[in-house]
């Protein structure tokens, strides 16, 4: 699958909260799964991605996308009936690591070369190391302000350098 003027991806959009503009028009959203409504505390919010689809597995070109940005569940343990679960989706804890490790693998390999990969993640449960040792690439940089502090998000940026 190959779109014209679609040239970012964003490979699990959930509810596009990081999102400014929520339906860009030169960014493709997938998820694996689609809601209508987060619920009645959230009756306008829901998660609605241009196409269901797995990032452990996507049907799309190699090369596809100058950006794509990704920003899995970070957690494994949470509630069935968790808000938390509804509104971001939740690890599998017995194969998040492979799970991550195909995603990531999806998201280079559709990215062109020297494209940009956005890779976001929160500490609160697995700390980052744990998740870029499951990654044969390396980022080029994120962001170390309050580390150790409240803030547990953090934002990688890779390049796909051709090697
Ligand atoms: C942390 S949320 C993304 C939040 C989003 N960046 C935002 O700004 O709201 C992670 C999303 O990954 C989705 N997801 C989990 N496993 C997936 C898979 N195998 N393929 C595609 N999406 C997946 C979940 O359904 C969930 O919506």
């Amino acid at each position: 699958m190959r779109m014209k003027n679609k040239f970012i991806l964003d490979a699990c959009c959930g509810p596009k909260a990081m999102w400014y503009n929520k339906n860009h028009p030169n960014a493709i959203y997938i998820d694996i799964r689609r809601e209508e409504s987060l619920g009645p505390h959230r009756p306008k919010q829901g998660v609605k991605p241009d196409y269901i689809m797995d990032f452990r597995k996507m049907d799309f070109l190699d090369k596809s996308f100058k950006l794509v940005v990704f920003e899995p569940p970070h957690l494994k343990s949470l509630g069935q009936n968790s808000f938390f679960r509804k509104k971001f989706g939740c690890l599998n804890a017995e194969t998040w690591q492979g799970d991550l490790r195909k995603g990531f693998s999806e998201c280079w390999r559709v990215l062109e070369d020297y494209g940009t990969l956005i890779f976001k993640w929160s500490d609160s449960e697995i700390p980052f190391k744990k998740v870029l040792a499951l990654i044969d690439e390396e980022p080029l940089f994120y962001n170390t302000t309050n580390y150790k502090a409240t803030s547990v998000t953090k934002w990688f940026c890779f390049m796909k350098i051709p090697k």
